[in-house]
């Protein structure tokens, strides 16, 4: 069941000040990256970077990722059966930023490989967390993409961390 709670049937203007503060908020919360990857109907790998990612219960184990609607990717999430997170170690940094630009190449370096799902899915992930789709919400421009996990597997290697628009080493 969704909650829709009053203020949220109207389009309140936000002002440009509190935007920025916003933003600058954000930005000063450090959060993992994640690769968030899928196919589409046409059998095309599709993927986006994220750092919306987290866990919402353990029983089922569920996780989330906010997804904006204006992705390209958008269409092949919004149909998906399953798709996979990968947690990204920090020396492949690099695929964060090409998993962040539209109309890239994102798959084109040899990096992943299909899972039994048909699915890319990068080995050299830190983790990696096969989901099903489990419910899907679409709130103001995103689409809160829940899923549910299927999978696991871990690699023990240095996470990037997302800290004031650069990516970093833990500690580091
Ligand atoms: C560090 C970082 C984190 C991001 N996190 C998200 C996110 O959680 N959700 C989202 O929709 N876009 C996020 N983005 C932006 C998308 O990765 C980017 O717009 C991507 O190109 C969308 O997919 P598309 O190429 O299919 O349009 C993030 C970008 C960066 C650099």
């Amino acid at each position: 069941m969704t909650h829709t709670l009053p203020h949220t049937s109207t389009v309140a203007p936000v002002s440009d000040e509190l935007s920025g503060r916003f933003r600058e908020a954000m930005a000063s919360y450090p959060s993992g990256v994640t690769l968030v990857t899928t196919t589409d109907e046409q059998g095309v790998w599709r993927g986006f970077t994220a750092t919306s990612f987290c866990s919402l219960s353990v029983a089922p184990p569920l996780v989330l990722v906010c997804l904006a609607r204006t992705a390209q990717c958008h269409a092949a999430f919004q149909t998906a059966a399953s798709w996979v997170v990968q947690v990204l170690p920090f020396r492949r940094a690099d695929l964060a930023t090409r998993f962040a630009t539209r109309g890239a190449d994102k798959f084109g370096q040899g990096d992943f490989t299909a899972n039994a799902q048909g699915h890319p899915v990068l080995e050299e992930a830190a983790a990696v967390l096969e989901c099903d789709a489990y419910v899907r919400h679409d709130v103001a421009d995103h689409t809160i993409l829940v899923g549910r996990v299927r999978d696991v597997r871990l690699r023990d290697d240095p996470p990037a961390v997302y800290f004031r628009r650069g990516f970093h080493a833990l500690g580091g």
